[in-house]
């Protein structure tokens, strides 16, 4: 019997209308578009506004997109995964709740949280259960309303972060083509650098957490960006090296958007030029779990069946990874 592939055979995003600029939020902390700009590569970003406005929101605009173009019943989903750190409620899952929003009543779901790198670490186990031979329709999806756990009055942090997602669909194929390799890593190095430290069972919400701010993203900036500029680089060129893939044999590479720094050194220790580099920084931000989703949605109409592309990710924990797959369609869905 053939080996079963995943393959992505369709990809949809969505983000919320509202605009944060750069100007804007010179209005709310120290800081000006040339600072985020020059370090950041960050203009705008969207946010999600409104009471009763969850990650789910986001989740489900991209996944009824997704089942649309992709002409697939609700009812025909196995398997619904969603990688987020913004879930609505500590639980039920943002899976489930994003599945009752669509219509999904015949698959199981879970979410994931790997916090920059969820997305990646999502589509290799859903990928796993489609090549298990056992599930045919499994649905990833990528969303983040980071500007829930953003602190406004902290610089450092706020001019990165934006809220967006995506979905993908995942199927069986029996040609060469479809997610071919990944590599997937994680260190708890990175555990005193990155973290949202109340609203666990460590730390659960007190009045005390809330004044001290501790609901909201903790970032040592630097300490991050020294891992992350390597790591993202080292995992990306071991996936191209394990896989006999030369910087010509690369149609796109799909960085994790955290940084226009983090993002141009990974393409340069691929040998890449900028062009084959999906970017769009400049207009969403860190969006954590929706950063390659929106890509993929927004390159996706110029894509071709049997494009080799790279999507790599680092992220809090640390985590990080790279995934080499062929696409498999022509355009963004079948
Ligand atoms: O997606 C998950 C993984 N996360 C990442 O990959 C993020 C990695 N880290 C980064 O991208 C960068 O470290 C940041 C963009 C967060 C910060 O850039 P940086 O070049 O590392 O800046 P820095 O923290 O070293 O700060 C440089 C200076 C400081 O001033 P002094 O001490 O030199 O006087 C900061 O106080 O810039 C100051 N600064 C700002 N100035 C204007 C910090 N934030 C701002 C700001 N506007 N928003």
């Amino acid at each position: 019997m053939s080996k079963i592939n995943a393959a992505i055979t369709g990809i949809h995003g969505w983000v919320p209308d509202y605009i944060l600029t750069n100007e804007e939020l010179s209005t709310m902390v120290d800081t000006n578009d040339e600072w985020i700009m020059t370090r950041t590569g960050v203009k705008e970003r969207h946010i999600l506004k409104g009471e009763g406005q969850g990650t789910s929101v986001i989740g489900a605009n991209a996944v009824k997109g997704l089942l649309e173009k992709t002409k697939t019943s609700p009812q025909e989903i196995d398997l619904v995964i969603c990688a987020t750190v913004t879930p609505d409620m500590l639980f039920p899952t943002t899976s489930n709740i994003i599945s009752e929003k669509v219509g999904i009543k015949n698959a199981f779901c879970f979410d994931m949280n790997a916090a920059c790198s969820g997305f990646l670490y999502a589509l290799e186990t859903g990928r796993r259960y489609i090549e298990s031979g056992q599930y045919s329709k499994v649905v990833v999806v990528g969303a983040d309303k980071m500007s829930s756990i953003t602190d406004y009055t902290d610089r450092t942090t706020c001019i990165l972060f934006g809220d967006a997602g995506g979905a993908v669909l995942l199927e069986p194929t029996t040609e060469d083509i479809g997610i071919i390799d990944s590599k997937m890593y994680s260190d708890g190095i990175g555990i005193p650098h990155l973290y949202q430290k109340a609203g666990g069972s460590n730390y659960p919400p007190t009045a005390e957490t809330v004044a001290a701010r501790e609901h909201f993203i903790y970032q040592e900036g630097q300490a991050v960006f020294k891992f992350a500029v390597t790591k993202m680089a080292d995992v990306s060129v071991e996936i191209m090296e394990r896989n006999n893939l030369k910087s010509e044999d690369i149609s796109w590479l799909v960085p994790h958007q955290a940084n226009m720094r983090i993002i141009e050194a990974t393409a340069r220790r691929m040998g890449l030029e900028k062009e084959k580099v999906m970017i769009n920084i400049e207009r969403y931000g860190n969006t954590t779990n929706g950063t390659i989703p929106m890509c993929l949605y927004e390159w996706g109409p110029k894509l071709k069946k049997g494009d080799n592309i790279v999507l790599s990710a680092f992220g809090g924990g640390f985590t990080w990874g790279s995934i080499y797959l062929k696409w498999a369609v022509d355009g963004d869905s079948k």
